[in-house]
């Protein structure tokens, strides 16, 4: 199969806020890093507001609605307090994901199929105010199945565990995984789903999930912030840029 079209990069700026937190400082300013982002090429930004507000805070939101003018990535837990804060801002798209407290970064995908009537009546006002809904998901069929019978627009696959066992260096667990995440990118977009992945993605890393043909959009966050110390964010957004147009080149 031919790509649907040219991949997209989301950026993921969570993390620049990190930084930021971690002094309690104004600096790094999110909204800069997004702005640098856009004007290295990114086509659209991805920020996790978490219950905690451990990285991206509700100012932050707002500063990026009204700061940006590429489509805003809202990732948030399916909670009350989330939807009436996408719902105020409507965003371009609302991705929805577990959330525990505990965990460090977003461990696992949602479990779709085991609540499956919250979920429905969840994101109908999402959907009615014109945000595009993404589920966060594992390649599981019956996530997949459960993310088209809800009515999301769109399924964002986990790649986090495909990316950890390269680099723990367990190769042929890694191709298992990948062939899942290409069975399940197949059968999203059959299901008539757009198809979107992310989840530690790196240089080293991504060329197998860029050249997905069904994949529309990838989001990576972590690894270019911090490869952005040694080069600066617009050069490591470039090169993320040149290597899944490299992978996705002869398909
Ligand atoms: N997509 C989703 C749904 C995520 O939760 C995250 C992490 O916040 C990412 C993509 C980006 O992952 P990473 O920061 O590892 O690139």
């Amino acid at each position: 199969m031919k790509p649907l079209g040219r991949l997209r990069l989301g950026v993921n700026i969570d993390h620049v806020a990190t930084v930021r937190n971690a002094r309690g400082s104004a600096w790094p300013d999110p909204l800069r890093a997004a702005l640098l982002a856009e004007a290295a090429g990114a086509d659209g930004i991805t920020a996790h507001l978490r219950e905690d507000r451990r990285h991206i805070r509700d100012a932050d939101i707002e500063a990026l609605v009204a700061g940006i003018s590429i489509p805003l990535n809202f990732e948030c837990a399916a909670t009350a307090e989330m939807q009436s804060i996408a719902l105020r801002h409507r965003p371009h798209a609302v991705c929805l994901v577990p959330e525990k407290r505990e965990e460090r970064t977003t461990e696992g995908g949602l479990d779709v199929a085991g609540d499956i009537d919250r979920l429905t009546d969840y994101i109908a006002p999402l959907r009615e105010a014109g945000c595009r809904v993404s589920m966060f998901i594992g390649h599981d069929p019956r996530q997949i199945e459960a993310s088209a019978r809800i009515g999301a627009a769109v399924v964002e696959l986990h790649t986090g565990h495909y990316s950890e066992l390269l680099a723990d260096g367990l190769e042929s667990a890694a191709a298992e995984e990948l062939e899942g995440l290409r069975r399940g990118a197949r059968l999203a977009h059959s299901l008539g789903l757009e198809v979107h992945a992310g989840h530690g993605l790196t240089y080293d890393n991504v060329a197998p999930v860029a050249a997905f043909a069904e994949v529309m959009e990838l989001n990576i966050g972590h690894f270019l912030i911090g490869e952005s110390i040694y080069r600066g964010l617009g050069p490591a957004i470039e090169e993320m840029r040149r290597r899944m147009d490299a992978a996705r080149e002869g398909l």
